[in-house]
């Protein structure tokens, strides 16, 4: 009696135990299947709020030339403003292909929704293009006043002068879209994701050589 009754305790455990178990494992699965979800929005986000700040730098590299913005005058340290790698072309060029890609965003957007992007406005496209390339013309000012001759290395700068100069520019004239298109999980991807990004296109471009460098 008390064996059968000792059996029946040990399987009520078991149960309850297995129960717990399953329940727990279908959550762990739960989660892992909503964050696989989340990770590809997130990375899906990141990339479509910068495409009209990641194409004028290389735009610019394959249609710069000719006339230096800083007309080849020296500052008063007696070096270049900027330098003969920033021209007229290819700023002009650079923000006309950031502001194309944004507007081809801001139709699909239109056609189709994509609710779980972050809608690209006309504004947006233009601060994020034009931020781009203002961002690379400080980053040259510096580079020059540091001695650093055009097209050489300043690694952690020249990765992020795009995106410094963009969110600068959303942030001043665009604060609400800023903080609701770039939630903090993707802006951790941004920071990720642009070096890694900035690398591969400058290989690129040093291979099929419209840069003179591969960085
Ligand atoms: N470019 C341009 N105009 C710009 C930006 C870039 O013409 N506003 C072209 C130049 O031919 C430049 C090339 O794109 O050489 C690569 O750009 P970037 O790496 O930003 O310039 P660097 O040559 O490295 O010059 P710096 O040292 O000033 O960054
Ligand atoms: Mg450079």
């Amino acid at each position: 009696m008390s064996t059968r009754y000792g059996s029946r305790k040990f399987y009520l455990r078991f149960q309850s135990n297995f129960n717990v178990i399953t329940c727990s494992l279908l959550e762990v699965l739960e989660c892992s299947v909503i964050s696989i979800d989340f990770v590809l929005i997130v990375l899906l986000s990141a990339f479509w709020v910068m495409l009209p700040a990641y194409l004028p730098n290389p735009v610019a590299a394959l249609c710069g030339g000719g006339v230096p913005v800083d007309l080849g005058r020296n500052f008063s340290d007696g070096k270049r403003v900027l330098g003969d790698g920033k021209t007229y072309r290819g700023l002009i060029a650079g923000i006309a292909a950031g502001i194309l890609i944004g507007l081809v965003q801001v139709w699909l957007q239109g056609r189709f929704g994509w609710q779980f992007l972050p809608q690209q406005t006309l504004l947006s496209i233009t601060l994020l293009s034009v931020g781009a390339l203002l961002g690379d013309m400080v980053k040259s000012f510096f580079k020059r006043r540091l001695g650093k001759e055009r097209g050489a290395k300043w690694p952690v700068a020249d990765m992020y002068d795009l995106v410094l100069g963009a969110f600068f520019l959303l942030l001043v004239f665009d604060t609400a879209w800023l903080f609701s298109a770039v939630t903090l999980p993707v802006l951790i991807t941004i920071l990720i994701m642009t070096p890694v990004l900035h690398r591969a296109v400058n290989i690129i471009g040093f291979i099929i050589k419209v840069k003179e460098v591969p960085w």
